[in-house]
């Protein structure tokens, strides 16, 4: 192996960049230019017609896109992937980081962390984060069971011109591994197997993105092939450049150096066995276990930031699920650092946005599997249906604390700014004032209104207060 000198790794190198560009160029050029979107026909702030971006016999990846409207830009896509008993999702490595959500199923997932390959069962209700570039493959666990993931699709860190973007490690139907580009005798020496074997690996599985998996132990072969990862390519490259300027006397070991962590990322011949529990996989934070943040009689709903759960720092993206029973409401808030995702899990119900100016800009009607946003300082509120319990998932573009401000109930700022000031700025009597703002006991989460009662309603005062604020 050491024959193989220094030019031959940078040409190498060079090669496995040039084909993952034109992955990504061929790519690209299939994906619609168009970019400005008025939303769905739902109301302007639902995801609709879902993209499928993966599918095989054996399971399917579905991608509601973000958009950009006027100069909102949505920075994230939510990505749905369904597998069916028994399948493997085939090693793959993505331009995004992903968070991912267990709906319904169990998983298992591996994937490249500190250079070794880490597994981690998955059960429903978890959450868990893939890193950019980081290769992974996700084998459905549950016996007899369909796997659901709902998954947030970073943009800000896709390389662009499409959704994102799969590196397959290994080839398939219709799938060209990132390996192909390279000459089949380099890579050969890389592997240190012989050519035939090689082409007997790449060539597997005929199956596509989605496989089913004759014996479990398939995904480990698989991930034998997974170590290759563009960003460290890159490192490396930009390392022997930066390595040139010094001295020779540190050349050979540098090649040396170079070689042995090329070829660790490329297969790990090594420790293949020792690998898996090497190093200790991250954590999985679980959505049900935790107990809410916040409880009433009219649901309930949780949060979770990077204090909770620290891989969500790195994405700076935080995850909620709200369960509201029927006829609740979220009372009226906004977010003043994030925009908002969300996923109806359960149930049906409607979700109204305002402009910021006070005007309607959505009054929609959702029921499960519908995706929604919602622009930051965008005042709005979710309305479970009288029929039953609406539940709901999302994500939110701020790993911190989100607080949120309330319009409405107990804890609103219409509390906070209890003073003459509001009255005179409502123009109403400060008596009528304090009547109208103590008039809802509750907080967050609100109950139905039955009877209404005769004084301004909500919809009035947050018209009103959006006159204000446009002044
Ligand atoms: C390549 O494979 C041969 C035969 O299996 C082995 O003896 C040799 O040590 C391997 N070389 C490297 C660098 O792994
Ligand atoms: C949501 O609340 C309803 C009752 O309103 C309950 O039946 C259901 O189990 C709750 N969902 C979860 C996930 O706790
Ligand atoms: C409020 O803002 C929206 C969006 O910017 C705009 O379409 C609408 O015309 C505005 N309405 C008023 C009354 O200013």
């Amino acid at each position: 192996m050491a024959i193989l000198g220094r030019n031959a790794l940078l040409l190498l190198l060079l090669v496995c960049c040039i084909s993952v560009c034109l992955a990504v160029r061929g790519r690209g050029e299939e994906e619609e230019v168009e970019e400005e979107h008025q939303g769905g026909k739902g109301g302007l702030f639902m995801l609709e017609k879902p993209k499928q971006v993966l599918k095989s016999e054996g399971g399917e990846f579905k991608v509601f896109r973000g958009f950009r409207r006027g100069r909102t830009a949505t920075p994230m896509h939510i990505g749905f992937i369904n597998m069916e008993p028994s399948t493997l999702f085939i090693p793959q490595y993505i331009d995004s980081s992903l968070i991912l959500f267990v709906r319904r199923g169990e998983m298992r997932i591996g994937w490249i962390y500190k250079d070794d390959l880490v597994e981690k069962q998955l059960k429903i209700g978890d959450v868990y984060r893939i890193p950019p570039g980081s290769a992974f493959y996700i084998v459905n666990t549950g016996r007899g069971q369909r796997l659901q993931i709902i998954c947030s699709i970073d943009r800000t860190e896709s390389l662009g011109g499409g959704i994102f973007q799969s590196f397959f490690i290994g080839g398939g139907t219709n799938l060209h591994s990132v390996l192909a580009g390279f000459d089949i005798r380099n890579l050969a020496t890389a592997f240190n197997v012989s050519e035939e074997e090689l082409t007997a690996i790449l060539e597997r599985p005929k199956g596509g993105p989605f496989i089913y998996m004759r014996n479990p132990d398939q995904a480990r072969r698989w991930a034998d092939l997974m170590k290759l990862n563009h960003e460290e390519m890159r490192a490396e490259i930009a390392r022997d450049e930066n390595d040139d300027e010094d001295s020779v006397r540190d050349e050979e070991q540098t090649t040396m150096w170079s070689w042995r962590k090329l070829l660790n990322a490329f297969i790990g011949i090594e420790n293949k066995k020792k690998r898996i529990s090497a190093v200790k996989a991250p954590d999985s934070y679980n959505l049900y276990e935790r107990g809410p943040d916040f409880r009433n009689n009219y649901g309930w709903s949780v949060a979770v930031s990077e204090h909770d759960y620290s891989p969500l720092r790195s994405s700076g993206i935080g995850v909620y699920l709200v369960n509201l029973t029927a006829g609740s409401m979220m009372a009226p808030h906004l977010n003043p650092t994030a925009t908002e995702y969300g996923v109806v899990l359960r149930g049906s119900g409607s979700i109204q946005v305002v402009f910021p100016n006070g005007t309607s800009a959505m009054n929609a009607k959702v029921q499960e599997g519908d995706v929604f946003w919602i622009p930051r300082y965008y005042p709005f509120c979710q309305i479970a249906s009288r029929s039953g319990p609406m539940e709901f998932f999302g994500y939110t573009t701020s790993s911190r604390r989100n607080r949120p401000q309330f319009l409405a109930g107990r804890s609103s700022i219409l509390q906070t700014m209890a003073g003459e000031e509001m009255a005179m700025a409502l123009d109403i009597s400060l008596k009528r004032y304090n009547r109208f703002r103590g008039s809802q006991k509750e907080e967050i989460i609100l109950p139905e209104l039955l009877t209404r009662p005769e004084t301004t309603t909500e919809p009035e005062i947050i018209r009103k207060w959006g006159e204000i604020r446009r002044e």
